[in-house]
């Protein structure tokens, strides 16, 4: 079931893939064996710690993953990045390659998630035609609950009827930025940990997205939107046993940031 082959003209018998196999179901004999392919994770630790490639699992070979020694990110630009981001909230009118974002979420489903559950499901509008209708049709659905005096009272009225008021008196969109795509992240309710993945898929999007150039914007307007609106979570195909994480919109950005902002020092309560 969980294919754990070892190619024994290979495998030194260091015990390294045992040793790190989280939920300790491989033994060594001679050469490593599984005990109980139930409680596998199918994390792939066991093919991604052996130092000579002598693991596969799950019908994956170890030539088919990337070499990390020397090949890893260098400190500087990784900080850059994180320190570098900027929420964008101007947007070219044009999309992003569908190819690109094929390949942003192909990277941005490796990011971990509870148990190894790998359930996060993207939901993602990738043509800037398609979200262009669905601005209308969400924004068209604000206005009537607005219109019949239906925005439940305190801070989602405050937001959502100043977005309502713009959109009506400006044509400007403050639910998605003006932005041409969006990317939702939802995971099964009965998940282990489905509100911690999704966040934790978005964050490395956001991150990847970034360093390709692509501008991205956490969407807690379009998540207020959502709550208000029941048949929005089905209309964009999101299953009804979903727990939706959070959204994102996306897209060319139309502002350059030329510095960093400056935060910090962090917040920190050390433990005695
Ligand atoms: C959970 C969350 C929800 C957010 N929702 C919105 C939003 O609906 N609209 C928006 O313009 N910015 C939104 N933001 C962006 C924040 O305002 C932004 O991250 C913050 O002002 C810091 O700016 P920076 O992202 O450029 O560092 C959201 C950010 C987070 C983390």
């Amino acid at each position: 079931m969980i294919q754990f082959r070892i190619d024994e003209a290979r495998c030194t018998q260091c015990g390294e893939c045992a040793v790190d196999c989280p939920a300790g179901v491989i033994s060594m004999a001679d050469y490593p064996t599984i005990t109980n392919e139930e409680g596998c994770y199918r994390c792939q630790h066991c093919l991604a710690v052996c130092p000579t490639g002598a693991v596969s699992i799950l019908g994956r070979a170890p030539e088919a993953s990337i070499q990390l020694t020397g090949n890893l990110p260098d400190p500087a630009g990784l900080e850059l990045l994180i320190k570098g981001r900027r929420s964008i909230r101007r947007y070219r009118d044009e999309d992003v390659s569908p190819a690109l974002i094929d390949e942003l979420l192909n990277i941005a489903c490796y990011a971990p998630t509870g148990v190894n559950a790998e359930a996060v499901l993207f939901t993602v509008v990738k043509q800037r035609a398609v979200m262009n209708v669905l601005r209308e049709e969400v924004m068209a659905q604000l206005v009537t609950l607005k219109d019949a005096g239906k925005l439940p009272a305190g801070f989602v009225a405050q937001y959502i009827g100043f977005a309502v008021k713009a959109w009506q008196e400006e044509g400007k969109d403050i639910i998605f930025r003006g932005a041409p795509h969006l990317l939702i992240t939802s995971a099964p309710k009965d998940a282990p940990c489905p509100a911690q993945d999704t966040l934790i898929a978005l964050t490395t999007f956001q991150l990847l997205a970034h360093a390709r150039g692509v501008g991205t914007v956490w969407d807690g307007m379009f998540m207020m939107a959502l709550a208000l609106l029941p048949d929005l979570a089905a209309r964009l195909g999101i299953p009804e046993n979903h727990l939706v994480g959070y959204a994102m919109a996306f897209g060319e950005p139309a502002v350059e940031y030329h510095r960093t902002v400056q935060r910090g020092p962090a917040r920190v309560n050390v433990v005695r």
